[in-house]
């Protein structure tokens, strides 16, 4: 089954508590934390605080999706507040394998993070192999609610197929973008794992489990 992934930045931070228990009786899903720090991306979100308050409440399992210019930074302070996956965007980084294993040593599930605009073979097989979940950006980072770029869809066909070839195990998340409209497509394109921010919570009377129901 497709796991959904609600992005939190699309929830009303005044009762995320709210927000969050809306989720609890879903299964196959995860929190998905957009950590931004107003440098690599346009805008600023939540931090430390927010995601570990979250962790001592759900079990449901924690997304972390760093738009972060040196996510190496991170590390020490997110690695004792039970995430389940930490992605970081290949875009900020140099030397991709030594974060990687850093990451291995403290977080069950390591991600990475590719723009619209970067290629998805900048991902050599060495890394595929170890990686356990890429995360293809279907918008430009930094805001919900944008439009999807089609011409992205490409990078999870590729990935998918290097999947089948060569018996990876990454899960495929697609970011933004992501809609009743959209959704066929994607999945169709070798999609497991979608996250999805302003179309489940702008649903009008908050039952977002019939957009969540939707989408699957
Ligand atoms: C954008 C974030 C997304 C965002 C998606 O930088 O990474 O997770 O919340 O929002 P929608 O689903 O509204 O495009
Ligand atoms: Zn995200």
């Amino acid at each position: 089954m497709i796991t959904i992934a609600p992005s939190l930045l699309s929830a009303n931070f005044m009762e995320l508590q709210k927000e969050v228990d809306r989720f609890a009786e879903i299964d196959n899903l995860w929190l998905h934390l957009d950590v931004m720090d107003g440098h690599f991306v346009p805008n600023l979100t939540f931090g430390h605080a927010v995601l570990k308050k979250l962790g001592e409440h759900s079990s449901h399992k924690l997304d972390a999706h760093f738009m972060v210019t040196n996510p190496e930074d991170y590390i020490e302070s997110f690695k004792s507040i039970g995430l389940h996956n930490f992605t970081f965007h290949w875009e900020s980084v140099t030397h991709h394998d030594r974060l990687i294993s850093e990451l291995k040593k403290n977080f069950p599930s390591v991600g990475i993070a590719l723009n619209p605009s970067t290629p998805v073979n900048v991902i050599p097989k060495y890394l595929l192999s170890q990686i356990d979940l890429v995360l293809i950006m279907t918008v430009n980072p930094g805001f919900g609610g944008q439009s999807f770029i089609n011409g992205c869809l490409s990078k999870v066909e590729y990935l998918q197929d290097q999947k089948l070839k060569n018996n990876y195990t990454y899960e495929i998340q697609v970011d933004g973008g992501v809609n009743a409209s959209t959704v066929k497509e994607i999945v169709a394109c070798g999609a497991t794992n979608l996250v999805a921010g302003s179309y489940v919570f702008s649903e009008p009377n908050k039952n977002y489990q019939s957009r969540i129901e939707s989408l699957r």
